[in-house]
């Protein structure tokens, strides 16, 4: 990309709440059902300052990243997702127990110029979830021109914890892109990318290496990865003292939060996992504090600016101290599956022949050869997933389901603090590791995905699937 001259010159953009178009009664459950509308439309963004052109991106209401949901646990939703973009468009809302048609499978496609119904449950407990796109081939155009946004579920057990809360609880969608010398968007699919888009420009909220005021308080930050290959170890530092970190509290994971907080002085961030941290700005006041990234990750490229994420500015006065307690050190009971031995599935992940493959098999094999695991509904299984793919990073999602990491072993780094007292949708396999989740494939039968979420791995064919099935009894 051309250099870009003034980091933390753009104020964090954040994305509006999406509004209902209708609420309806459930006359069944007696609750509601809020029904939605989003238009994939494209939308210029000016990122590199005039006379450089405007790029290009296509998000969900032309908003990158799309407008945020908000949504409150048992109320229902349906949203007409109508695809006025450049391609086909499936959606999958990454972290919700989906019934199977809603569940963004990637050859279930929306064409241009036509629309699809999706329905939500919104049953499970407080969450961080996010909607992307999910279609065949496209998955990484599609998000990487913008097509990602956040989902948030709240229950009123979280609520009453007293976390920040309001302007204090702030999401914030890391990704990375490249830009042609004229400033517009760098085109991996028309460029023939086969192995992985780093980027080199690092967004926050869609916006490069942004800032944002806050106040010397503590805030709540939804961390979530919708870049398309990059990785994160991120830490904070005072601007003034580089490379001192400054610890935060770890709250929550991709299915909540964890059992207890953690405080860490970093965090480990891949593709679609979603970490949420509780920042104390309190001892800061007047002071400039920088979200950084480690460099040397894995496979990841670095560029000059890929070791920086966004600046803090901390004022001098606090305007309420609502949510500004002491963070639980308990944050609620998680419902880890009951424990098991012997694995049931193994899952190989490796690259032959310009293509990556689960156990030898690719997604255009067909429906019947990439159906890797049959789980009865409701059976407590261990899989196991094997990174032989030499240098590279795999993070895996398995749809449905949260799971819980009982090992990682074969790298350096094994399972993290915060990483065990969290239930997961999706881990960070390292290069040469190994890993066991265990997960009740529950609540419903279907046929789900489960893949590698470097998105340009996902589109050259590192996608199955399992079926869950009914269990007779
Ligand atoms: Cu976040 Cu199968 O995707
Ligand atoms: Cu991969």
């Amino acid at each position: 990309s051309p250099e870009y001259k003034n980091f933390y010159s753009v104020p964090l953009p954040i994305a509006p709440i999406k509004q209902a178009k209708k609420t309806f009664p459930n006359n069944h459950t007696g609750g509601i059902i809020n029904y939605y509308e989003i238009d994939i439309k494209p939308v210029e963004i000016q990122i590199y300052p005039p006379p450089m052109k405007k790029a290009r991106f296509v998000g969900y209401d032309g908003s990158i990243p799309g407008p945020t949901f908000i949504q409150n646990k048992g109320e229902e939703a349906i949203v007409r997702f109508i695809n006025h973009g450049d391609r086909s468009s499936s959606i999958h809302l990454h972290g919700s127990y989906s019934r199977a048609p809603f569940d963004g499978y990637a050859d279930d496609i929306t064409g241009v110029g036509e629309y699809k119904d999706y329905y939500y449950p919104n049953s499970q407990n407080g969450r961080t979830l996010w909607y992307h796109d999910h279609a065949v081939d496209h998955t990484a155009e599609n998000a990487y021109y913008g097509q990602a946004g956040f989902y948030i579920l709240r229950d009123s057990y979280e609520s009453s914890l007293g976390l920040p809360d309001g302007k204090y609880d702030v999401p914030l969608a890391l990704s990375a892109k490249y830009y042609n010398q004229d400033g517009t968007l760098w085109d991996p699919e028309a460029n023939g990318e086969k192995t992985s888009v780093y980027g080199d420009v690092i967004h926050v909220n869609g916006a490069p290496w942004p800032f944002m005021e806050v106040e010397p308080r503590k805030y709540r930050f939804r961390l979530l990865n919708t870049g398309i290959s990059r990785s994160f170890k991120l830490y904070m530092e005072d601007a003034a003292k580089p490379g001192t970190k400054i610890s935060f509290t770890v709250i929550g994971s991709d299915t909540g939060l964890l059992e207890k907080s953690i405080v860490s002085p970093d965090l480990y961030m891949s593709i679609a996992e979603r970490w949420e941290i509780v920042m104390d700005f309190s001892q800061l006041a007047g002071k400039n504090v920088t979200m950084r990234n480690t460099p040397s990750i894995a496979a990841d490229i670095d560029y000059p600016g890929t070791d920086k994420i966004m600046q803090f500015r901390v004022g001098r006065s606090v305007s309420s101290n609502d949510g500004n307690g002491n963070v639980p050190s308990a944050l609620r009971t998680v419902p880890y599956p009951p424990s098991k031995s012997g694995i049931d599935h193994s899952v190989v992940f490796q690259h032959d022949g310009g293509v990556w493959n689960m156990n030898g098999v690719v997604w255009s094999d067909g429906v019947d050869a990439r159906v890797l695991a049959k789980p009865k509904r409701g059976s407590i299984e261990i899989w196991e997933l094997i990174n032989k793919s030499g240098g590279w990073s795999h993070p895996i999602h398995i749809h449905l389901v949260d799971f819980q990491i009982i090992s990682r072993t074969g790298g350096s780094r094994g399972i993290q603090p915060y990483e065990q007292v969290a239930l997961k949708d999706v881990i960070w396999l390292g290069p040469n590791e190994r890993v066991q989740v265990i997960a009740r494939y529950s609540p419903w039968d279907g046929v789900y995905m489960f893949h590698c979420h470097n998105l340009i791995h996902e589109d050259h064919e590192m996608l199955a699937m399992f079926n869950v099935t009914f269990l007779e009894d």
